[in-house]
């Protein structure tokens, strides 16, 4: 009895406290949207206007820098087009033919318009363009964001007959340019740093869009050994993704297995600051410019994974057999082609860090791309899990390199890699698939954060758990606090499977009670690319705001926290009580 009667009292404590514990959380939260237990119900936030994605998967193309640097001339470029037109490369996907640097003659002073070297171009820009467009192809021409090109003012490179200080960048006269580039025919502009100004990048963006052509606007931050900003994607003033559609990485690449090894890590740290629409560049391809073939190979699938601009950067006409083929592997190209388009992440690696696995999803569910990458300096075993993938089994596995059938993979998948080089297996298992609820204790697909990880919080301690959940912290935007939800620093992203099986998504944001009133982010929800929510600048001060966007037939959903353009120092931020309305 005794035992009993402590049994039946500490069970009415526990009540009691429980209660308590609900009615202290409760009256904190008033009778408002952010009550425990429920999913918010605020009035939806209508956002700031939505960008629409200008280009869905990254670009295809040539550019004459790596092989030709300053020794490009028109019947040069006019060749690249033919051989691209023929070779097998238009078919499989390359567009682009862009000259890069040195075609510049000067600035006329009348006209105030850029005009190409007479020498080396004499028929002009126009002329060249419209070659190229009679071979199928699109035209990219290089312009810089100083007062001179990259290759004007260093590099070595510049022939004797080419003029430095020729005024030949664009800075101060970006509506010009970019209105001459439109009227040449223009499909992509390479704008470079060098010595420029940040005004310019933004001023060439509404340049651009003020001619009227679609244009694609590559970005080099990183000319010349100089960096504009100290993060490629937002130098404290600027969101590059919002007037970019793709930045470089990093400093000039080299036909060395260091040079890629090193950008594949420089991307991968930058991973969460590509958005559907903006793409890491890790520079032109030096596929066929003296690596090994496994080097070439695991360059251009690592580009390929990583969602780079995939321009080759060789002399197509005259390319070996083995770096045609490989230039032009189908498969390979479809995970660069993708058309969920994301950047491959990190899965796994070994205590040398010199067999790694790399993955991302397609957009087909159930598929991943798995990189198996060897940088080591002899060939070994590597390894894939599917549970680390969230995949599944029995998955379908098949080299996409070779086409080859790999069998069905139960657990793991291992395969013998060269010394640096890489093996390319796609999976085809299930995919966890969100259900109606609570978001929170479900699992994505892929995620990448710059600094950190997504903190998942569910039931906070003293609440009933779920089945299976385990009692954590609590989401406290501003203080308030919710039943549960994600926690991330910006930048930080997650993609979620629906299948077209959801209609609602929901979720209240705001600052992190962490971000101690201060930090700035922006929130922006995806579905299948297509951009439902911007939030625009939301800072300490700012009220708790609440997303509510139908995702009807969608396939998936992609949850965004950025910058807003000041640094993400102090940017910790929530989703609190983030659900969804699904048909099961
Ligand atoms: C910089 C760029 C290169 C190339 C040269 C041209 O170095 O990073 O890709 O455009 O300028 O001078």
């Amino acid at each position: 009895m005794h035992s009993r009667a402590v049994v039946a009292s500490f069970r009415s404590f526990v009540i009691a406290v429980l209660l308590a514990a609900v009615s202290v959380l409760i009256s904190a939260c008033g009778s408002d949207v952010h009550s425990l237990g429920a999913t918010s119900n605020g009035t939806p936030d209508q956002g700031v206007a939505v960008s629409q994605v200008r280009f869905m998967t990254p670009p295809m193309g040539w550019n004459s820098w790596n092989t030709f640097a300053c020794k490009d001339t028109e019947a040069i470029v006019k060749s690249i087009a033919d051989a691209i037109a023929s070779n097998g490369m238009a078919a499989a996907g390359y567009q682009y033919v862009t000259v890069d640097d040195c075609w510049v003659g000067g600035r006329d002073a009348t006209t105030g318009q850029l005009y190409a070297n007479a020498t080396t171009f004499p028929d002009g820009m126009a002329a060249l363009a419209a070659y190229v467009h009679s071979k199928g192809l699109k035209f990219g021409l290089y312009t810089s964001a100083g007062t001179n090109t990259c290759a004007g003012l260093s590099h070595g490179t510049r022939p004797a007959t080419y003029p430095q200080g020729v005024g030949a960048g664009s800075l101060g006269h970006e509506a010009v340019d970019a209105q001459t580039f439109a009227n040449w025919g223009v499909d992509y502009m390479k704008f470079d740093y060098c010595g420029g100004n940040l005004s310019a990048f933004p001023a060439m963006r509404a340049g651009i869009d003020a001619t009227g052509r679609q244009m694609f606007l590559s970005i080099n931050p990183y000319s010349a050994n100089q960096t504009l900003v100290t993060n490629f994607a937002s130098d404290g003033t600027l969101y590059v993704p919002a007037w970019a559609d793709m930045s470089r990485v990093s400093q000039d690449i080299s036909a060395k297995f260091t040079s890629v090894t090193s950008i594949i890590d420089i991307s991968a740290a930058d991973a969460a600051w590509a958005v559907p629409g903006y793409f890491n560049d890790m520079d032109m391809l030096e596929v066929g410019n003296g690596m090994t073939q496994d080097q070439d190979t695991a360059h251009f699938i690592m580009w390929a994974m990583m969602a780079s601009g995939l321009n080759a950067g060789n002399d197509v006409r005259s390319q070996s057999a083995a770096t045609q083929a490989l230039l032009t592997n189908a498969g390979i190209i479809s995970v660069n082609q993708d058309k969920l388009a994301l950047q491959a992440v990190l899965d796994s690696a070994d205590s040398s860090g010199s067999l790694q696995v790399w993955t991302k999803p397609l957009a087909t569910t159930g598929t991943r791309a798995v990189a198996l990458l060897n940088r080591g300096s002899s060939a070994a075993s590597i390894t894939v899990t599917l549970a680390n993938l969230g995949l599944t089994g029995p998955a379908q596995a098949v080299n996409l390199a070779t086409g080859t059938s790999l069998g069905a993979v139960t657990q793991s998948l291992t395969q013998t890699v060269p010394a640096t080089g890489a093996v390319l297996v796609k999976l085809t298992g299930t995919d966890p698939v969100a259900k109606n609820g609570p978001l929170a204790p479900q699992s994505w697909i892929w995620d990448a954060v710059e600094s950190g990880a997504v903190e998942v919080k569910t039931n906070p301690a003293g609440l009933p758990l779920a089945p299976g959940g385990a009692a954590t912290a609590t989401v406290s935007l501003h203080g308030v606090p919710y039943l549960d939800g994600m926690t991330v620093n910006a930048p930080a992203q997650l993609v979620y499977r629906l299948n077209g099986n959801c209609t609602t998504f929901q979720s209240d944001i705001g600052l992190d009670a962490a971000a101690n009133g201060a930090g700035s982010v922006d929130y922006q929800v995806w579905a299948d690319n297509v951009m439902l929510y911007d939030s625009g600048t939301i800072t300490g001060a700012t009220a708790i705001k609440t997303v509510r966007v139908s995702v009807a037939g969608r396939q998936t959903l992609r949850l965004v926290v950025t910058d807003a353009a000041d640094g993400v120092t102090n940017d910790v931020a929530d989703w609190g009580n983030p659900s969804l309305v699904c048909s099961s």
